[in-house]
């Protein structure tokens, strides 16, 4: 029996700031970010939004399909909590519309959180062939400002449909993991920007690709080509050149430019102009492989490398399933892509800087989001939220 992705979902904010704005203010050259990182644009989150409307959002067109019954656990990983205790997906699964019966958890691991999810759900799936977990992955990457993470911020959520039989793509129980304690990147609970030592976080990821391939090809029969697409986290789209450069020394293949670029070019169009949005990436990354691909890719196999700092790997492997194209999502994501509003510099700090309220008074958030589901208010240390 296969188990997989059987459907694909993304959200991103209706704000964006492009870099080249940024890059102005800071006097650089644009070319760093657009060429040094391969970045243009980044999502800013509204203030009426945060990682439960962003993952309500993303997974509505999924629940809309299958119906809120079909649902039989919630797994929301992420590491943008609104709440030590309280799990995320507990507001997703009533804003959805969820049955009572259907588990909620949350999941935490830097950016890897989402992939533990997924080998979680089809673990379940194997188990109960006939259930249906549903994954949300939704976060929102803030940097100080004037740091060198500043240009990697940004903000999404990813929703997949974990079944038997899936439409998208079959996973391979075969994976390679590694872990190791370091200090990459971390956000302690005091702070709400992250910190990082940018130069070292690459120097780990690459590592990390290593050790997690070495371990996967222990479990699998797959070689570097068996593979025609390979989707990295993708923290900034030039991380994944550098990966795959170094997974094909790693395995002594000698790729041209082309064919590096013909194996991961396609799954870097949406995460060029949203940014970073941590566990959510590498599937917006996948959802951009399968949506933009002009190559039929029925029959493909696609390596996954995820990777959460501090740090977990994980490489893993799937089979891209005939007939996908039919279950995407394409013309919904690129109208909300190209409907999404430029902010000045100015607003672009507003939104950064937009009150945190934590003295348990009302607040009401202003009305900005686009998405079908906003944070209406914080009132008594209490997160409201409503469906538009
Ligand atoms: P930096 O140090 O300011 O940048 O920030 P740089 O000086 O190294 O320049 C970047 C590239 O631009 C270089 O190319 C330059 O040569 C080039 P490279 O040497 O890498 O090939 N460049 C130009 N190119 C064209 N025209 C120009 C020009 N100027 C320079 N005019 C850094 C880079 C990654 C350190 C920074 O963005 C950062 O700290 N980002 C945040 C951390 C990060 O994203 N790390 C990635 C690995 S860790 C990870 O992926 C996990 C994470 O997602 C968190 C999680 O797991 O939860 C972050």
């Amino acid at each position: 029996m296969s188990v997989g992705i059987d459907e694909i979902s993304f959200y991103t904010s209706n704000y964006y700031l492009d870099l080249r704005t940024l890059a102005e203010v800071q006097q650089i050259d644009s070319d760093k970010y657009y060429q040094g990182i391969g970045q243009e644009k980044m999502s800013m989150a509204a203030p009426d939004e945060d990682v439960v409307t962003m993952a309500a959002n993303a997974a509505q067109p999924l629940i809309e399909r299958v119906g809120a019954d079909s649902i039989s656990t919630l797994m929301f990983a992420t590491e943008t909590g609104v709440d030590q205790s309280k799990a995320a997906g507990v507001y997703v699964h009533r804003l959805l519309g969820l049955q009572a019966n259907c588990r909620v958890v949350e999941l935490k691991q830097a950016c890897y959180s989402a992939t533990a999810a997924i080998q979680m759900a089809c673990a379940l799936v194997a188990r109960q062939p006939e259930k249906k977990v549903l994954v949300v992955a939704s976060d929102i990457a803030r940097y100080d400002l004037d740091t060198s993470g500043e240009a990697t911020q940004g903000c999404g959520a990813v929703a997949m449909l974990i079944s038997a039989s899936p439409r998208l793509i079959e996973i391979d129980p075969e994976v390679g993991n590694y872990t190791e304690d370091v200090m990459d990147f971390w956000r302690p609970n005091y702070r709400t920007t992250a910190l990082v030592d940018g130069k070292y976080s690459t120097k780990i990821y690459l590592k990390s690709l290593k050790k997690a391939w070495e371990n996967f090809v222990e479990a699998s029969s797959l070689a570097f080509n068996d593979f025609s697409h390979f989707c990295y986290h993708l923290p900034f789209s030039r991380m994944a050149e550098k990966a795959h450069k170094h997974l094909a020394k790693v395995n002594k293949v000698g790729l041209s430019l082309e064919q590096v670029e013909q194996q991961i070019e396609d799954t870097l169009h949406y995460n060029r102009i949203i940014g970073n949005s941590y566990t959510a990436s590498m599937y917006i990354g996948l959802t951009s492989l399968l949506e933009n691909c002009k190559q039929n890719l029925a029959g493909n196999k696609v390596g996954f490398f995820s990777y959460g700092s501090g740090c977990v790997a994980e490489f893993f492997s799937g089979t891209v399933v005939a007939g996908y194209e039919q279950c995407l999502h394409t013309l919904t994501h690129h109208k909300m892509l190209s409907e999404r509003q430029e902010v000045s510099y100015e607003e672009y700090l507003n939104l950064y800087r937009y009150p945190d309220p934590r003295d348990g008074e009302h607040h009401d958030m202003p009305s900005a989001t686009t998405g079908r589901f906003r944070l209406a208010a914080i009132s008594g240390h209490k997160r409201e939220y409503v469906i538009c």
